[in-house]
Formats: C-alpha cells, structure tokens, sequence
C-alpha cells in the first residue's frame, strides 16, 4: 500500500497520550445511543453494533435511532431479521433510503445465520453482503474488541486536523488509517473508535470547530497552523447526474395503482407509482388519454448521484384503467410505507386532485 509513513505525520508533540486522553474525555462526553454499550462496559450484542452501523451508513444518527428502535422490537435478533417478510422489512426501511441496503441487510443476515453467527474479525465481515472495510473495522472493533482502526467522515476530518494531513480522500482515508492504527488502545478498542467519532461529531465539527472543548487541542498541528477550519480538504466530486421522468397518480375508487420497481436501479424492489423510465432526455408523458391534471412544479428529488426532476401527472377515474403492467390497487395506509420520493408525489398529486 502506498501510504506516506505516519511518523512524519505525528506533530512535535505526538508522544502525547493520545488515546488515554481521547479515552478520558469520551468516558464523560460520551453520547448514550441505543446500540452503544456505555463506556468501559463489556460490548453490546453484535447484532445491534451490525444494524446500526448498516443505518449509519450515508445517514444520520437522529434519523437512525427511531428506525433503529422499530428494527429491534420488531426482529429483537439477526434469526428473526433473517426470517423476515422481505416486503415488510422493505416497508420498515422506507425513508432510510438506499434501498439496496435494506434487500442486503436481509441478505447478509442469511448469511450470518448459515455460518451459525457473525464472524469476529473485520477481514471475516467484510466478506459479507452490504459490509465494506468501514462497516467491518466499526463491528469488529466494537462488538468484537479487534485492534483495527475505524476511519468514518467524522474521523476523517479529526484526524486530518489533528496531523495537518492535507491531502484530501482517498488519499487521507488512507492515511488516517495508518495514522490511527498504531494508536488503538488494545484495551478498548470499541471504546476509542466510537470517541473518535464522538469528538469529530461533538467537538471537531465541520464548521466552526469547539477548540476550546476539544481534549486535544494543545497537541492539534492544524489548530497551531491556524488552519483547523480549512480541513480536512475536499475531494473533486464526480458530476451529479439529472434526469426526468414522469409519476402517474391512478385514483380510482379511493385507491391508487402501484407497482413496484425494477430488482436494478434506484428503489430497486420498492413499491411506487407507476410512471416513465428515468432518463436525461425524458419530459412529461401519460399512459393513455384522459382528464389529467398535472402539477406545475415537479418534485424534486436527489439520490447520491443523480438529481431527479419527477413530474407529477393525477387522475380519478370511475372505472380500473387498461394499463400495460399489473397495477396492485393501494389504500391510504398502504401509501404510508412508501419511499420518500413517492411520499412527497402522493401529497403532490392529492393537492392536485383537491383542487
Ligand atoms: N456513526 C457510525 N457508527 C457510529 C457509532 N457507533 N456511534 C456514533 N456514530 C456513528
């Protein structure tokens, strides 16, 4: 691996203690989250540990935490979540967004059942659908209390501060590896994993950082340089891309058509409206003639890649439409347990049809 050497990265007074310092202040400042054992106390369930960093992926923690909560009531182990009604757990996971993620969760947790329980090591997690080397180092140290640093956007950011790493990702990922390893604490390696991000979620923010609270701050290379809030330094993103398409609303006797998406692609198995493809060059389209309204602004939605304007065309109708594809006749309750994206058209389109 081509990674600069992390001793010409350890500030003039790195032989500080690092990790007993970071250890102290997370044993007050901790924060108390459901799937955390408190600090110093033996590790939480692999389980909880697994389930909520797959949420955490791409997602915040205030969102997770309910979602969290509901997970655990309703499938309390990875056998139930194993067992689950892949359409109810689907259902469950609307609003998490990354759908894929909820279809590999249930996956992985087949897999976890087959091999008769999670594997301890990151290299062994890893393995498993819907886990890369964050999410495996993350379990592995919590649950399984594995030597392994743990390098999130949080830690990231602590760490190119820290040392004054100026490089931006992938290259500090990297390097914040390398920095961090050698200073895991084999005592409590959950334990300091989880204050690093603590201190990067709390403390070492990305905007305005709270020196003044930060337990490392007489030891932080970027502090003394004067040049804290300028990193951790931005990588270059790829163009996002945009596409159109067009939502139908098909209200017939109080209920609407659905159908569910394509297994490939964006909400790939989730329930949604019927509709056009979602593409650069498609515009406002219907199925088949009719007194349709449709809604003067689109919704707008965004997606890790892709910026999609989706317009909203909503019609009731006394009699089911012929339709080219199988439309499963949804209530309102139903429509509760839809993705966010079709959420935001279904208000869109009763608006419409109010009006
Ligand atoms: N983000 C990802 N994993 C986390 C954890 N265990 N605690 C707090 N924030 C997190």
């Amino acid at each position: 691996m081509s990674v600069e050497s992390p001793r010409q990265k350890v500030p003039p007074q790195g032989d500080a203690d690092v990790p007993a310092r970071l250890l102290g202040w997370y044993d007050r400042n901790a924060r108390s989250l459901p799937w955390r054992a408190p600090p110093g106390a033996a590790p939480p369930d692999p389980y909880r540990t697994w389930l909520s960093e797959i949420m955490l992926q791409q997602t915040t923690v205030p969102v997770v935490i309910p979602y969290f909560e509901q997970f655990l009531a309703r499938w309390p182990t990875v056998e139930a979540l194993a067992a689950a009604d892949t359409q109810e757990l689907m259902a469950a996971w609307a609003g998490l967004g990354y759908y894929a993620r909820a279809r590999r969760l249930q996956l992985c947790a087949r897999n976890v059942c087959l091999a008769g329980g999670f594997p301890q090591t990151a290299a062994g997690l890893g393995a498993l659908p819907g886990i890369g080397p964050y999410t495996a180092a993350a379990i592995a140290s919590i649950a399984f209390g594995e030597v392994v640093a743990v390098v999130d956007g949080n830690v990231e950011r602590v760490v190119a501060r820290l040392f004054a790493v100026a490089d931006p990702p992938p290259a500090l990922t990297r390097q914040a590896r390398a920095i961090l390893q050698p200073l895991v604490p084999s005592a409590r390696p959950g334990d300091f994993a989880q204050a690093m991000m603590d201190l990067g979620a709390l403390v070492c923010r990305p905007r305005s950082p709270q020196c003044s609270a930060c337990p490392l701050a007489d030891i932080c290379e970027a502090r003394r340089l004067g040049i804290a809030d300028r990193l951790p330094a931005r990588a270059e993103r790829p163009a996002r891309r945009v596409a159109q398409g067009t939502a139908w609303w098909i209200e017939v006797d109080g209920r609407v058509g659905l159908e569910r998406r394509p297994s490939r692609g964006l909400l790939g198995d989730m329930p949604g409206l019927p509709g056009t493809d979602w593409r650069q060059d498609m515009d406002f389209a219907l199925p088949f003639p009719g007194a349709w309204k449709r809604a003067a602004e689109p919704v707008r939605h965004s997606f890790t890649h892709l910026d999609l304007k989706l317009h909203v065309a909503a019609i009731r109708l006394s009699d089911r439409p012929a339709f080219p594809r199988d439309l499963a006749w949804a209530g309102a309750g139903e429509l509760k347990g839809l993705p966010s994206l079709y959420r935001k058209v279904a208000t869109r389109a009763r608006a419409l049809l109010e009006d």
